[in-house]
């Protein structure tokens, strides 16, 4: 059932789990998705990058996605504009019939942050969608995403944390309905020189001074080693690959205010790392439907893990019983 991430958050916040935001690019991967959040009773936000809507040609996405509404009625299903940076995104995202987007002004000085997200926000509100908007610098580096480097990421760590006081005037001056916040994680595949700790002391500051705001973590991805050494065992490359501890990650959405974790990595990884298997093991099989079967096989595994790492299992008929209760209408784009 598609709805915005708003009963999602209200349950999450409370309900000590978590929802996964997962980027999709291509139907193999969203089909992997939606799979395993209807087999495990999850809710989920599928969300679109910019990069994702040059690669697949938005059109597409959205038919692919609009098939998942249709074949998994039981599933909570929110559609989010990942890291859009500018007001005329965010106009597509919405005409394009997403129910969620972000507003990511976290590069800009702040005033300039406030003076979009506000803007994305009444844009975006008088459509019936809701915004995520980010404050704080992430590492790592992503296609259209701006970041910085592992090394030079930790070193200047405390600078790029979100600052809790700066937090509570940003949540103030925009009217955001979720905040993605720094505390430590960071895009991509190679976030940290040696094991992190999250800066779980900076959540519950934030948590303070922003009472009741969903918190979102992006650079969520945990970089499973079995699946890195996978890669290179089969004629890949990742050195030094390394992710958030999982249990962290469970230790954020069980113990704080965050209700949104932002996967990508992780399902390029797997799914990369049985594309690469197939090839190895056997080299004569040029049937796409032999290695992207396959791989969405894996997809579907991983994010089952996610899911379990998330709390979220089991929590979707509470979610669509709550926006039900809600009673909010859909976006403007379904219902004029
Ligand atoms: O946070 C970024 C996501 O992983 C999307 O990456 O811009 O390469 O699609 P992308
Ligand atoms: P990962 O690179 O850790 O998967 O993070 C994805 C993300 O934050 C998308 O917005
Ligand atoms: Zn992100």
């Amino acid at each position: 059932m598609l709805m915005t991430t708003k009963p999602m958050f209200d349950l999450a916040y409370k309900g000590g789990f978590g929802v996964g935001a997962f980027n999709v690019n291509n139907m193999e991967i969203t089909q992997a998705i939606i799979e395993a959040c209807a087999d495990k009773k999850s809710p989920v936000i599928l969300q679109i990058s910019k990069g994702a809507r040059k690669y697949a040609n938005i059109k597409f996405l959205t038919k692919i996605i609009e098939a998942c509404v249709e074949e998994y009625p039981d599933v909570p299903i929110a559609i989010h504009c990942d890291h859009g940076d500018t007001i005329e995104l965010i106009k597509e995202c919405i005409a394009d019939g997403y129910t969620s987007v972000m507003l990511d002004g976290s590069h800009h000085e702040f005033d300039e942050n406030v003076r979009l997200t506000a803007e994305a926000v009444k844009l975006a509100h008088e459509a019936g969608v809701v915004v995520e908007a980010e404050l704080g610098q992430l590492g790592g580096i992503e296609e259209d995403v701006v970041g910085l480097s592992a090394e030079e990421y930790e070193k200047n760590l405390e600078k790029f944390l979100t600052d809790p006081e700066q937090a509570k005037e940003f949540v103030e001056r925009t009217g955001l309905d979720s905040l993605a916040v720094a505390i430590g994680t960071s895009h991509g595949a190679y976030k940290f020189a040696k094991e992190p700790t999250l800066a779980f002391d900076r959540i519950e500051k934030i948590m303070e001074t922003c009472p009741d705001v969903p918190l979102v973590m992006h650079g969520s991805s945990s970089v499973p080693q079995e699946y890195v050494q996978l890669v290179n065992k089969y004629g890949g490359a990742m050195p030094n690959a390394m992710g958030v501890p999982e249990d962290q990650i469970a230790n954020a959405v069980r113990t704080y205010g965050v209700c949104k974790v932002n996967i990508d990595t992780d399902l390029r990884l797997a799914m990369t790392a049985k594309i690469r298997e197939v090839f190895s093991t056997k080299p004569e099989e040029f049937d796409p439907r032999k290695y992207l079967g396959p791989a969405r096989e894996e997809i579907v595994t991983m994010v089952k893990r996610k899911l379990d790492v998330l709390n979220s299992a089991g929590k979707a008929g509470e979610v669509v019983k709550h926006w039900e209760k809600l009673g909010t209408p859909l976006p403007v784009y379904y219902t004029s």
